[in-house]
């Protein structure tokens, strides 16, 4: 195990702590709140700061878009998403893992839909709920705390499901499948984006899936495609995505390690060591061949 790891899990394990969440710790591996990405997240305001906007002031939406969206490829990830279920101003939408809310600023921002964003950390979720404040869209993204696969949700309410890099996080993937099935309309349309393998993960490799990814439901391409078909869904296109995200994982490495000066003088070492440390799992697992990265869009 690397010293980044000890010090990132030990950091947020006095988090999951303070939350008293018991959901926050999983049945196997360090808390879900230890995994890098989600430590540091005064690292938001701070960015926010580097572009003059001060701690309470409004947000344009833009101004967040290189700080918010925790997934592949930005906000361009979640332009394919609006256009290929046609979202607009009447679409109710549902984000499973909404992190800190970029996808559904963005999404809610750009087609003028609602978003009921859900989200498992209670640190995150009320991050995100004030960032959406402060960008106005208040009235457009109602941000919803709780486990995806237990949460109240509203039977034939929504449109469209749509998730980022999230399911990859939840153990039954075939409950929350089910669940996604029954809260949309008839017709409804589901968008994911999420982590995929290709071989099994072996030895070290399986420690870090599990440790640092917190990676609970990582399957093949085929897996996931029958969770979500005995769920219901129907023409489900799946796409691997592995030959893009290799390589953008290993520019994301390289272009980490190349701004590191000017990241760690803003946000500290222990800010920078954790991502980077995140970065570096990610593109070894690639590299191992285990890992892999897929979109599946379906239809219920
Ligand atoms: C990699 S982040 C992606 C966030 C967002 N989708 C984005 O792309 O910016 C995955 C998120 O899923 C959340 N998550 C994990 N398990 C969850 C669950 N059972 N219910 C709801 N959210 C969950 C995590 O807390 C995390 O914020």
């Amino acid at each position: 195990m690397t010293p980044g790891l000890h010090k990132a899990g030990h950091d947020t394990e006095t988090k999951a702590q303070r939350d008293g969440d018991a959901a926050m710790t999983t049945e196997a591996g360090a808390p879900i709140g230890a995994m890098p990405l989600y430590t540091h997240l005064e690292r938001i305001e701070r960015g926010l700061a580097a572009q003059g906007v001060a701690p309470g002031d409004p947000i344009r939406p833009e101004q967040l878009f290189p700080l918010d969206q925790w997934h592949y490829h930005g906000t361009e990830a979640v332009a394919t998403a609006a256009e290929r279920l046609g979202l607009g101003p009447q679409s109710s939408v549902l984000e499973i893992g909404s992190g800190i809310g970029g996808p559904a600023r963005y999404l809610a921002h750009t087609t003028g839909c609602h978003v009921t964003a859900v989200e498992l950390q209670p640190d995150l979720n009320d991050l995100g709920a004030d960032l959406t404040r402060r960008c106005g869209l208040a009235d457009h993204v109602t941000h919803l705390c709780g486990d995806a696969l237990t949460v109240e949700l509203p039977a034939g309410a929504f449109d469209a499901v749509v998730s980022w890099l999230a399911i990859v996080h939840i153990p039954d993937r075939r409950r929350l499948f089910e669940r996604a099935a029954t809260a949309l309309r008839a017709g409804g349309g589901c968008y994911v984006e999420d982590l995929c393998a290709h071989a099994p993960f072996q030895g070290e490799d399986a420690v870090d899936l599990r440790d640092v990814v917190h990676g609970r439901s990582v399957s093949t391409i085929a897996a996931y495609v029958d969770d979500l078909q005995a769920a219901g869904f129907r023409d489900v296109e799946a796409t691997d995505l592995t030959p893009d995200w290799a390589p953008f994982a290993h520019a994301r490495l390289a272009a980490w390690k190349h701004g590191r000066a000017a990241y760690a003088a803003v946000h500290g070492d222990g800010a920078y060591d954790a991502q980077e440390l995140f970065y570096t799992v990610i593109a070894r697992l690639y590299d191992g061949g285990s890992l892999g990265g897929v979109r599946l869009v379906a239809r219920i």
